[in-house]
């Protein structure tokens, strides 16, 4: 993913000197000191806000952060002109470091990033050949438990399927020490408290105006640190290499870059796992045509076998719903990065400096690009020219974005196993509204009933 957030605490407090806005439509800052921070408050999210604004100014606009002005770009054509695809550091990844405070493998050079990158991408890979049978293994538990409920009962999307991420990634990523409950509970406990600032804290400047938020986070962030490098101390002393923390411990970086790597990847990798897996049965769920697509695509490719790895690329259709998942939830719907040297986008001059937002919720929701854009509709995907906005983008499922990679895989296995063992079905006049944060979630959970297939 084309995301990097240049840590907002420096954006708001390392550049303090205010510059003009060069021109570019948009608005003016409401307060001197917080720019239009409060704006974006009162909207609810960042991406709210940029909506609004887009709405209002066009497919490119200003607005303030701070002290600082920052450009907003809204459409595709305007994306277009502004990514480089060559470039190999925008991640997700990169983004959370710089969040989180870590420097490794930011300082270090082209070559030492692409390599880290790599390594990162290698033990994602390695994790899930090794594991796919207790991703299987742990998929079956929780649908069975599905099976076993009466056909009335409301299922609660986000518990369970919070639940199932968060057992799939420990286990894949530090190893079996994770399949005691009470490791994932305390693990669960420290990762909530660090999403909750993460996601939304430190992007409108209001954690660091608290200093209970502040210390609460802090100690989170240390335990859960702590508990890493235990991990990964264990580790080294056994021959069993099927985690992804195993991957890292046998190349050359140095503890510190173990803990920061593994810490990056069990974050991102839960609430992005989760929120794919909780929107698309959702959707599906709302969506009976898709079901029985999907359904008669599994029974093509797979009969009736569990689904495998090398069997994942020929289930078409499976990935077109997650595609079409990940853009009507808006899965990630901001990305940003500092300019590096001043640029153009369409008549505009953007100075050197300035923190340049993709508008990713809003792309993907514009008329132009998606033809109704609200509605669920995976076909859509069977066009070539959303498959390249859609890659654009920076979704691509491949590369780009390791953790959404893994999420899909961990997606493909749960909808190849309940789509064909059972029917989701909507609870009626259930309205599920998104939070939109740096990933996008139901504000409430949401429920769903399931039947039997006969
Ligand atoms: C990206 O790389 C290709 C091939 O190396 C080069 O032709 C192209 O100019 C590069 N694009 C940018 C925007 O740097
Ligand atoms: C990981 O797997 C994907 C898909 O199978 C592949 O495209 C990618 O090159 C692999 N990455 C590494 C570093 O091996
Ligand atoms: C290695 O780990 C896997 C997964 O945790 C486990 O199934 C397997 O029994 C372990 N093998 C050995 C030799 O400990
Ligand atoms: C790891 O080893 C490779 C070559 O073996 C070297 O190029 C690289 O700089 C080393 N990285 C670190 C972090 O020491
Ligand atoms: C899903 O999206 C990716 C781009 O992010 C694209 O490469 C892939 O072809 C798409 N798959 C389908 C089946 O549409």
């Amino acid at each position: 993913m084309t995301f990097v957030i240049i840590l907002v605490g420096a954006v708001l407090y390392l550049y303090p000197s205010s510059r003009s806005a060069s021109g570019i439509p948009g608005l003016n800052p409401t307060e001197e000191k917080d720019g239009n921070l409060q704006d974006i408050a009162n909207q609810g999210s960042l991406h709210e806000f940029l909506a609004r604004l887009h709405g209002q100014f066009g497919p490119v606009a200003s607005f303030w952060f701070g002290r600082r002005p920052v450009v907003s770009l809204g459409s595709v054509e305007q994306l277009r002109q502004h990514i480089n695809p060559n470039r190999t550091t925008d991640s997700f990844e990169t983004m959370l470091k710089s969040l989180l405070g870590y420097q490794s493998g930011m300082g270090g050079g082209a070559t030492e990033a692409l390599m880290r990158k790599r390594l990162y991408e290698n033990a994602i890979n390695n994790t899930l050949e090794k594991n796919f049978p207790l991703l299987l293994k742990l998929v079956e538990e929780l649908v069975g438990k599905w099976q076993s409920f009466p056909e009335d009962q409301h299922t609660p999307l986000c518990a369970h399927l919070l639940g199932l991420a968060m057992k799939a990634v420990t286990q894949l990523a530090l190893g079996d020490r994770f399949q005691k409950d009470s490791e994932v509970i305390r693990f669960r406990k420290n990762h909530e408290a660090i999403w909750s600032e993460i996601g939304k804290g430190y992007l409108d400047g209001s954690m660091d105006k608290s200093s209970s938020r502040k210390g609460h986070y802090e100690r989170a962030l240390t335990e859960m640190e702590t508990v890493l490098m235990s991990v990964a101390e264990q580790r080294k002393g056994q021959r069993n290499h099927t985690a992804f923390v195993d991957t890292l411990l046998q190349s050359n970086l140095s503890d510190r870059q173990v803990m920061e790597d593994s810490m990056v990847f069990t974050l991102a990798g839960c609430v992005i796992t989760a929120n794919l897996c909780i929107w698309a049965v959702h959707f599906l769920s709302s969506s009976e045509d898709v079901q029985e697509k999907l359904h008669q695509e599994l029974e093509d490719v797979l009969g009736s076998d569990p689904v495998s790895l090398d069997k994942i690329p020929q289930l078409r259709y499976c990935q077109q719903v997650l595609n079409e998942t990940v853009r009507t939830a808006k899965l990630t719907p901001i990305a940003a990065r500092l300019q590096e040297n001043e640029g153009k986008v369409d008549r505009h001059i953007i100075p050197k400096e300035t923190l340049v937002i993709y508008a990713l919720g809003v792309v993907l929701e514009d008329a132009d690009t998606w033809s109704r854009p609200y509605k669920f509709d995976p076909d859509r995907f069977m066009e070539d020219s959303a498959r390249k906005s859609f890659s654009l983008l920076g979704f691509s499922g491949n590369q780009a974005c390791p953790e959404l990679r893994f999420a899909y895989t961990v997606a493909t296995v749960l909808l190849s196993t309940v789509v064909r063992k059972l029917k989701l079905c909507k609870v009626k006049g259930q309205v599920v509204e998104a939070r939109s944060e740096l990933v996008s979630t139901p504000k409430d959970d949401t429920w769903i009933t399931v039947a039997r297939r006969s």
